[in-house]
């Protein structure tokens, strides 16, 4: 498998396969690949004759130096579990700090109509516009026709929509499912740092989210939302951040539900130190 670190070296590659009319398919990563990264790997392989799969710890998306020092890097084996996939039409390009922001790690500031102000941005200062800043500019790099990211992050894949439609850019945003473990748990890379007790007790998030769910068809938004901070109340191993049930559009939290509106439950828990989110379509 080819791994690029340099950004004129992918963008020849990736220039060179479009002249000769390949389609060329992007999957942003931050790397501690896991089977939910293979599945997005797996849906561009579908689409695209090659696909490269960007690794990169992106620093002004972390607003917490702990966290981004002790998020996983694990190169080596993020390219063997690729391999494992394909070794010819994936290509790696896992570029440094230094060849990204070019000795100035700050984000751009970015309006993504509110979109940014809401549930993960609340909670994490500047997350966004890091996001924003990273993802553009890998866009710019690679200049894929496609580009896959996991619902998971159901917030940044509506950011990530709305980034290429503010700015024009010629790519297509590929919304992928949730890929969950099976005990229910969404896939992430947080997960191999959760302990023994956590990794036994964090599949409750799901259950909690399937029950909202069913509850949410016959029962009004507010008791939906008592009815899962209760849960959490009696939980001794996980903490409640945010629950909330947002119009998938604004991503406006609602305590009132309207009939021809689409809607989304969003979650957010502490297990221990470690933070986990998950989603779920309402309706
Ligand atoms: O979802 C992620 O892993 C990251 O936020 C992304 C999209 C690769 C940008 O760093």
């Amino acid at each position: 498998m080819k791994v690029y670190t340099k950004k004129e070296e992918i963008a020849k590659v990736t220039l060179a396969l479009k002249q000769d009319n390949a389609s060329v398919g992007m999957v942003p990563t931050m790397g501690a690949l896991h089977e939910g990264h293979l599945q997005l790997v797996i849906k561009a392989l579908e689409t695209n004759n090659v696909v490269v799969v960007s690794i990169f710890v992106n620093p002004t998306q972390f607003d917490n130096v702990e966290d981004l020092e002790k998020y996983p890097r694990t190169l080596e084996q993020d390219i063997k579990l690729l391999e494992t996939v394909s070794t010819s039409r994936i290509s790696v390009y896992a570029p440094s700090v230094e060849d990204i922001y070019e000795g100035n790690t700050t984000s751009e500031t970015f309006d993504f109509d509110g979109l940014e102000f809401e549930m993960e941005g609340k909670f994490r200062q500047g997350h966004f516009d890091g996001v924003g800043t990273i993802v553009k500019r890998l866009l710019d790099i690679v200049k894929p026709n496609h580009a896959y990211f996991g619902e998971k992050d159901f917030q940044q894949l509506q950011i990530v929509k709305k980034l290429v439609e503010k700015h024009a850019m010629p790519v297509t945003v590929v919304g992928c499912s949730i890929h969950r473990e099976a005990s229910g748990l969404a896939m992430s890379s947080r997960n191999t740092r959760l302990t023994a007790a956590h990794k036994k007790e964090a599949p409750f998030i799901y259950k909690v989210l399937k029950t909202a769910k069913s509850k949410f068809g016959t029962e009004s938004a507010i008791e939906v939302l008592e009815w899962v901070d209760n849960q959490f109340k009696a939980n001794a191993l996980l903490e409640l951040e945010y629950f909330l049930i947002a119009d998938v559009a604004t991503l406006k939290p609602i305590e009132q539900k309207l009939h021809n509106k689409k809607y989304r439950a969003f979650i957010a828990v502490y297990a221990g130190d470690i933070r986990l989110i998950d989603n779920i379509a309402l309706n």
